[in-house]
């Protein structure tokens, strides 16, 4: 039971209306049905969101695996108070800041030590997309233009721009917009049958690691480019690499020429217990996408890292005085993005935060496995500071998922669903008892299903 003292509501300020819903079309939401029934925060603060009456929202979700350092902090407001009045635009082509180049340090630091380049963009969908161009580039400039294709994985999510929605493994999220891009395959998802309620890490990951061979002998090494996946495959519900499984992806790259991209837009940022998962599982990817928790969420900002040989082959291949990789966005490295970048990091290292998360981490998997218990509950995953919870299919596939998320919304606890799988990411900032809440809430609503 929790001991956690009652939330003091937050009283909406005088006057405020909830407004027309008219205008807005809200993405990966039913609309007809959101704006019948809507589900606001007007407010958060610490470990809570608050709807528009004032009352409080534990976020075990760390708001859409945004933000470990909790909401409303005042470190990242004051800095991006201050960017903006100092230097609120730079345009990103020709032209620099020098915050950009003191962030690039601060992750390169952060990183693996082989990979200490950074490309800035706004979104994980760009970085996904981006990465997938400097893989294509690389190959190009090592005179090998016919490696085109990309490997990726069922269950993967990457974005939803049209590289990040090729290569993810999702069908409503490629449906109804056909296969624009070609030359994506995939290789099975990692969840097995035999590793159902699996502490940590399960089994069986080099076996399954080997489906990577299967497609390189189908589509020919010398066709393939990279090979994209997410080191613990977040939104899908939470799959953790089994034993051995990067370790032999990264073998089976080398080998073949094929780059290992690591999309890390959720892993990033202390998520496994280390500041990347590539460090988490010992293994060295070619790249590093980041998003999400690089401002704490609290402005838009992703980055694509790349190692050396990568960057050095594209850039330094390139003729003197050419622009070496045409690419990049308006808001790449946008000054606000990376003074709340800088202050983010500030936080994570002042507090301890990634430690921390290690330190809560086994008291979260323990309470989360209690769940176990349920009837309804079919498979628990987790790793570090994230965790998955099927719950048993009711009529349509995820019709019960749906279900348990407004539930707990109403009952005071806010996290992702996917399909039928709630996936808890508690901020790092969260004490036992905010776990011992989630997880009795969790309980509750799951047993009422
Ligand atoms: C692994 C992964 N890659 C890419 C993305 C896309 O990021 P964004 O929504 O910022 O475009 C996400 C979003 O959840 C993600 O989890």
């Amino acid at each position: 039971m929790s001991t956690l003292a009652a939330v003091p509501p937050f009283a909406s300020p005088a006057g405020a209306e909830t407004p027309s819903m008219k205008h807005q079309w809200l993405p990966f939401t039913p609309n007809r049905e959101f704006k019948s029934d809507p589900k606001l925060f007007a407010r958060a603060q610490g470990q809570y969101f608050y709807d528009p009456a004032g009352r409080a929202i534990l976020d075990a979700g760390s708001g859409l695996f945004t933000t470990p350092a909790g909401h409303g902090r005042r470190e990242i407001a004051d800095a991006v108070h201050a960017q903006l009045l100092e230097l609120d635009f730079t345009p990103s082509f020709l032209r620099a800041h020098p915050k950009s180049f003191e962030l690039a340090d601060r992750l390169a630091a952060l990183l693996p030590a082989h990979i200490d380049k950074l490309f800035f963009v706004s979104s994980g969908s760009e970085a996904v997309d981006t990465a997938m161009k400097i893989c294509l580039a690389y190959q190009r400039a090592k005179g090998a233009p016919g490696r085109t294709m990309f490997v990726s994985r069922e269950r993967a999510y990457h974005g939803v721009n049209f590289g990040g929605v090729a290569l993810s493994g999702m069908v409503n999220n490629r449906r109804a917009y056909g296969n624009v891009v070609h030359g994506v395959v995939h290789m099975r998802d990692t969840w097995m049958e035999e590793n159902r309620f699996a502490s940590g890490q399960p089994q069986f990951g080099r076996e399954r690691a080997d489906d990577l061979l299967r497609l390189i002998q189908l589509h020919g090494a010398e066709n393939i480019a990279a090979c994209v996946v997410e080191p613990v495959a977040g939104s899908t519900g939470v799959l953790v690499p089994p034993v051995g499984y990067l370790e032999r992806l990264r073998e089976i790259c080398t080998a073949n020429g094929i780059l290992l991209v690591f999309d890390e837009v959720i892993c990033g940022f202390g998520r496994t217990g280390e500041p990347f998962a590539a460090q988490s599982f010992g293994v060295k990817p070619d790249l590093i996408t980041m998003a999400k928790a690089i401002t704490n969420g609290a402005v838009p900002m992703a980055a694509v890292a790349v190692a050396d040989h990568v960057h050095d082959a594209i850039v330094n291949g390139a003729p003197d005085g050419a622009i070496e990789f045409f690419h990049g966005y308006t808001w790449s490295a946008h000054p606000v993005s990376c003074a709340a970048a800088l202050a983010a990091l500030d936080i994570y290292r002042d507090e301890r935060l990634f430690e921390r998360a290690r330190e809560l981490s086994g008291y979260f998997l323990e309470q989360v496995a209690t769940l176990r218990e349920l009837p309804t509950v079919t498979d628990i995953r987790g790793f570090g500071m994230i965790a998955g919870i099927d719950v048993k299919a009711d009529g349509a596939p995820g019709q019960r998922g749906y279900d348990l998320q407004k539930k707990l919304f109403d009952n005071g606890l806010h996290l992702k669903t996917t399909g039928d799988c709630a996936i808890l990411a508690p901020q790092f900032v969260f004490t036992r008892e905010h776990v011992d809440a989630t997880v009795r809430i969790l309980r509750d609503t799951i047993a009422s299903l």
